[in-house]
């Protein structure tokens, strides 16, 4: 059993090729990020047509890495037993090329089709780590990134309720914002990073940003959900009390005002509230599921370092998990991996000719 998984669902086009021992035997990944670095964020328009030329070379390409040529050169297909395909949630246009590109896949090699939520396969990106324990369940799985930011519950491979969500933006796109604010490039995560570390693009300093210069305040929410528009409003407002100008300055122009120093300082300082934000959030949900035996964090965000080293700081009672850094972004092999667990929980493969996408859908 090879199960052959695209993912298309924003900016990055991916495939890849997962064993039957869930052994990875290719894992491309097209990223679209010199596109958008200089633009603040994605253009869908421009994601969904660099998706459709980027696809048909990545799926060659994650053939001839798995090795998986017949001996005239073609793409071996009777290798592939399943193919799965990230259809929700995502950007409209992106999502269409990659789920239209495997319906058309399975029909004409009439294999089994799996669609699967795309907030899932960043859960099982933990399950990639082949060389460690994996998870248990009962689990709580912090998903974070540019579009979600949510805690969901799984008893099971098969149950998973949300526990907590973003009630306005999520937290990836916070980073983004902010690091626009800034002056740093898209995606604003690891450019806030390195600006909170001192490295700033084109700047030779590298004094570190002091993390408590700057103490904004947490969201007032006293349930599982988050809020992060009020932090990006935080930000704005120091930023433009601290060069002096009014309301009505354009944020656009507020980077032209900023010195190394602030930037470096705010990033840091925004940063240390972010993570500091998720992980109370965490230590809440464990407080309400006592029978909780893992946690999750996964999605673009859980790259973060300083998160990284919180979460282990601070969540010493219960084992946590996060995917090894290539597997945060997005990535066809958690999409192949959560596909693994649908097939085994024996869940049934969708209509080639009639499967839909959805840009908005809650997992379950
Ligand atoms: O999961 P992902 O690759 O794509 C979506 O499904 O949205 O997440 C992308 C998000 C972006 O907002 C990006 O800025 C953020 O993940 N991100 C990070 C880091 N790496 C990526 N945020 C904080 N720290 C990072 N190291
Ligand atoms: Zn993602």
């Amino acid at each position: 059993m090879n199960i052959l998984a695209i993912e298309s669902s924003c900016d990055e086009t991916a495939v890849a090729i997962l064993d039957n021992q869930k052994r990875i035997l290719s894992n491309v990944v097209v990223s679209q990020i010199d596109i958008f670095k200089n633009y603040g964020g994605v253009i869908p328009e421009v994601a969904a047509r660099s998706h459709l030329e980027a696809i048909l070379p990545a799926l060659d390409h994650a053939f001839s890495d798995a090795n998986f040529l017949t001996k005239s050169g073609q793409n071996d297909w009777d290798k592939i037993s399943a193919i799965a395909v990230t259809h929700t949630p995502g950007l409209l246009g992106s999502l269409l090329i990659g789920t239209l590109t495997a319906r058309t896949l399975a029909i004409l090699h009439q294999k089994p089709l799996y669609p699967i939520h795309h907030l899932k396969s960043h859960i099982y990106s933990s399950w990639l780590n082949v060389d460690k324990n994996l998870p248990t369940f009962p689990l709580i799985a912090l998903v974070i990134s540019g579009g979600h930011t949510q805690i969901i519950r799984m008893t099971s491979h098969t149950s998973f309720k949300i526990i907590g969500t973003t009630l306005d933006d999520a937290v990836g796109e916070c980073f983004d914002k902010i690091a626009k604010i800034l002056g740093l490039p898209y995606p604003g995560g690891p450019a806030i990073s390195a600006a909170a570390l001192g490295k700033l693009p084109d700047q030779a300093l590298s004094i570190p940003g002091n993390r408590y210069k700057y103490l904004f305040p947490h969201p007032k929410i006293t349930d599982l959900d988050f809020s992060f528009s009020g932090l990006k409003t935080a930000v704005l407002r120091t930023v433009q009390k601290e060069v002096g100008v009014g309301l009505d300055f354009p944020s656009k122009d507020l980077k032209t005002l900023l010195s190394p120093n602030q930037i470096a300082d705010f990033a840091a300082s925004f940063e240390q509230t972010a993570v500091d934000i998720l992980i109370e959030k965490l230590s809440l949900a464990l407080k309400k599921y006592p029978d909780t035996s893992s946690i999750v964090i996964a999605g673009g965000v859980s790259g973060n370092n300083l998160l990284r080293k919180t979460a282990q700081e601070r969540l010493t009672s219960i084992p946590l998990y996060f995917p090894a850094k290539k597997f945060s972004g997005d990535n066809a092999a958690m999409v192949a991996m959560a596909t693994f667990y649908e097939i085994k929980a024996d869940i049934k493969p969708s209509d080639p000719y009639s499967l839909n996408i959805l840009p908005r859908s809650l997992i379950s």
